[in-house]
This record gives structure tokens, sequence and C-alpha cells, in this order.
């Protein structure tokens, strides 16, 4: 039996913040209370420290397999754990893409052959997937499936591609609403969520245009794909009582068409990340090719208006879209530099600067750990701090401070969006089911698997 104590922190409960000591048996949380004494647990003196859930980031790009010079499982882990974060969920656009049991399978062993913090896997959604491909996922554990909508898939590679307008037999056309139409009623008898990038492709069509300069690609990525892509999708999943689930939601006018298809009656989830929270366009002199992504970064009437529905609750989830690609890639010219930037290392910090200056540091918890959960579906044991769930702890100083800086991140792409940031608060220990996992160490990480039917 391996015991341990947490004491004197701050330690975020179910019943708010409380000064009280953790004591976890064997990774699992046993009692927390004020006072605990145990003969001879391992002691962690948390005086002055924030004590909280483990975060779990629905939306990361292990690129493994695929592509080891961009990102694996190790270094996307180690990444993780350095943030805080405790449970990654992957994105099936690794190489061959998650489309089946068998690559699922395949995926899982060689991720916990490296995974240092817990992981859970999405399942893709091509244009010719089936129902018992469907099934088969699910029942290999996938947390859910991710259909990219205007992205094509490539036979011969097996490979999700942004590639419009080009007429090879080779690749098979995007996932559209006929696609989710057809495949929604089987997503909701499985009790999975469905999850959408979110661009129409006639839209992006409408408005291709070589990308010379930042406003090129603003212009050929506008708010109005994002909107008409969560109305169609919500209209579809609502009629199938599926869960719509719309990864990095980017613009204000997205927004709208979530709360719509929500006053509708639609059970949707929104997650956004916190680039769209704390830069928009006018950063790009400054930060240069890491604010290349798609969705884009937008304009500051954008950002006030993600910022504005995370206070109100409509947004829920914060994750990263972490989507590393090698330094030297990335230094590319700005139309043949690869879309997407790492993040999961700086979620937890950047949230909790986010709530702090919302005025309610405690929101943090629940956009970065009890809401990405819940749509993880592992809930009734992790992201709370209570006797009965794993011990996924973050020891935080909320007097320190810790500036984003290439040279401590961890990913192999080192500078991400918000290098040079600076944040009121550092991670000082970080634990999976009592075990540090923010310095060396073993690949302890395990596959999660939804509970389903119970949320
Ligand atoms: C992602 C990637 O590189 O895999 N890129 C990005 O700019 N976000 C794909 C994605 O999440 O859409
Ligand atoms: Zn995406």
């Amino acid at each position: 039996m391996t015991e341990l104590l947490v004491k004197g922190g701050t330690v975020y409960t179910p019943d708010g913040a409380r000064k009280v000591d953790v004591h976890v048996i064997d990774g699992v949380i046993a009692r927390v209370d004020a006072g605990l004494h145990v003969d001879g647990a391992r002691v962690v003196d948390a005086t002055g420290l924030y004590v909280l859930p483990g975060g779990v980031d629905v939306h990361v790009h292990s690129r493994d397999p695929g592509f080891p010079e961009k990102e694996d499982f190790g270094t996307l882990t180690e990444a993780a754990a350095a943030g805080g974060v405790t449970v990654v969920l992957d994105m099936p656009n690794t190489v061959p893409a998650v489309d089946s049991a068998g690559v699922l399978e395949a995926k899982a062993a060689l991720a916990r052959s490296r995974a240092r913090v817990d992981f859970g896997l999405w399942g893709l959604i091509r244009s010719g997937t089936t129902p018992d491909q469907l099934d088969g996922m699910a029942g290999a554990g996938a947390v859910g499936f991710k259909a990219y909508l205007a992205y094509s898939f490539s036979l011969s590679r097996k490979q999700v591609l942004y590639s419009p307008g080009t007429d090879d037999p080779d690749l098979e056309p995007p996932a559209d609403y006929g696609t989710l139409a057809r495949l929604a009623s089987d997503v909701a008898r499985l009790g999975l969520p469905l999850a959408i990038h979110a661009e129409d492709a006639t839209i992006l069509a409408a408005f291709r245009r070589p990308l010379l300069s930042y406003t090129d690609l603003l212009d050929s990525r506008p708010p109005e794909a994002e909107a008409v892509a969560v109305s169609a999708a919500a209209a579809v999943a609502r009629d199938a009582g599926a869960h719509l689930h719309i990864a990095h939601l980017s613009s204000a006018l997205g927004l709208q068409a979530a709360e719509d298809a929500i006053s509708a009656g639609t059970e949707l989830t929104l997650e956004t990340c916190p680039q769209f929270l704390l830069l928009s366009e006018s950063d790009f002199d400054q930060v240069g090719h890491a604010m290349k992504m798609l969705p884009p970064i937008r304009t500051e009437s954008d950002r006030a208006a993600l910022l504005d529905g995370l206070k109100r609750g409509v947004i829920t989830i914060v994750s990263t879209d972490h989507a590393p690609h090698t330094d030297e890639e990335k230094s590319r010219s700005f139309e043949e530099a690869p879309a997407g930037s790492p993040g999961v290392q700086t979620l937890y910090l950047s949230c909790l600067q986010l709530a702090k200056d919302m005025g309610d540091v405690w929101l943090a918890p629940r956009w970065v750990s009890e809401a990405p959960a819940r749509l993880a579906g592992v809930d009734r044991h992790k992201a709370v701090i209570a006797p009965g769930f794993d011990a996924d702890l973050v020891l935080v100083d909320p007097k320190a401070k810790t500036k984003i800086a290439s040279r401590n991140m961890r990913s192999r792409q080192k500078r991400g969006a918000l290098e040079g940031k600076e944040f009121d608060f550092a991670i000082r220990q970080v634990f999976l089911r009592g075990e540090r996992v923010d310095r060396a160490g073993p690949a302890r990480g395990r596959m999660i698997r939804p509970a389903v039917g119970v949320r």
C-alpha cells in the first residue's frame, strides 16, 4: 500500500475552495479533511499552494503514429504533465487515421508504451464510415467521434488532408452534413459525443485565395463558415438525439449559431482555446507563424464574444487544439507553414489567469477539468477532489509568476502562440494517480474508456 498526504493547501473541492488535507491510498483519494495525520505516508507540504484536479485536454494532436518529427505520445504527455494536464484526448488525424477498431487498438497499444499521463482516443468519421465501424471503435474504447467537415481523406496515405479544389481519385470527399445525418442516430445509440471541426466546405471554397498575409488567412476562413457548420450539424444532431460537440470555437458568429441551437433544444457542448481568448489578429506582427492555425485567431470583437460566452457559462470547456509541427516547418513562408501550434503545457496556467481576471480563479478547474471530464465520460472517477476519485492533483503557487518561454517547453515544437506571455501562477507539482509525473519518470499513462449511458 502506498500512502500520500497532501497537507496545508487550499483545495478545490465540490464544496468550493477549502483548507484541507488530501489523503491518497494507492492512487485513489481516500479522505479530504482538515488536520489529517497518517503514519508512514509520504507527506507533501502544500502550504500556500492551491490543490486542483488534474486538467483534461479534450483536443490534442499527438502526431503519433505518423509524424514523430512533430511530436509523439512521449513528448506530448511530458508537456501535458509539466502543465498540470493529466488526461489528454487525442484527435484521430494521426496516420493511419483512426477510422476503425483495429487502428484504434494499435494506436492505444503504442500510446500506452509512451504515455506519461492518461489518454483517450477519438475515432474519425469519414464520408465512407459505416455504422459497423462506429460500433467497432466504440467497442475499442473511443471517447467519441470527430468529423472534419471540409477535409478530405487520402485513401492511399490514410490521412485527413485539407486539399480543396483537387480532383484526385485518391481523395475521398470530406464528411458532410449528409454523412452526419446518415450516422448521427448510431452515434446517439452508442452514447458518445459527435465532435465536429466546424467549417462549412462550400463557404471555404467561395473564399479561397492565396495566403500571402494574415488578412488573407482571415478572409479565406470567414466566421460564416463556422456558423453555418454549427447550425447545420446542430439540426442533424438534434433530430437524431446525438450530443454535438463543437471543437475549437473561434468566432462571435459561431457562438451565436451555437446559442440558437441550444435554445432550440440541441444537446451541445462548446470548446474554445486559450489562443482565441488571449490573442487577436493584431498580435500577428509580434507572434508570427505560431499564430497560423485553423480556424484562425480572429478579431478583437470575436475574442470579446468568446470571453463573454465563457463568463456566461455557455462555453464550458477550454481545450488547446495542441497541434505541433516542427520549428523548421513553421518557419517556412506564411503560405507554406502548416497550421497549428502547441498549447497543452500552457492550458492550466492561461486559464487560471483568465479566471482570475474574470474575478473567480476557481472557474479554471471547471473549464479545464470538470466539464472536459464530463465530455470524456470519466467524471465518475476523475476531475473531482473527493474520496473515491483518482488522485490526479496539480499544486499551483498563486504568488509566483511564469513567463512562457520556448526553452521550458517539452513539446517538439518549442514556440507556441502564447510565447512571452506572463501568468500570475506557477505549477509546482503534478500527480497522476498519486505519483509525481511532472519530471522524468516511467510511462504510467493508461487509456481511459468513457462510461457510456450514465451521463
Ligand atoms: C490541426 C492539425 O494540425 O492537426 N491544425 C490546426 O490548425 N488546428 C487540425 C485541426 O485541429 O483542425
Ligand atoms: Zn480542428
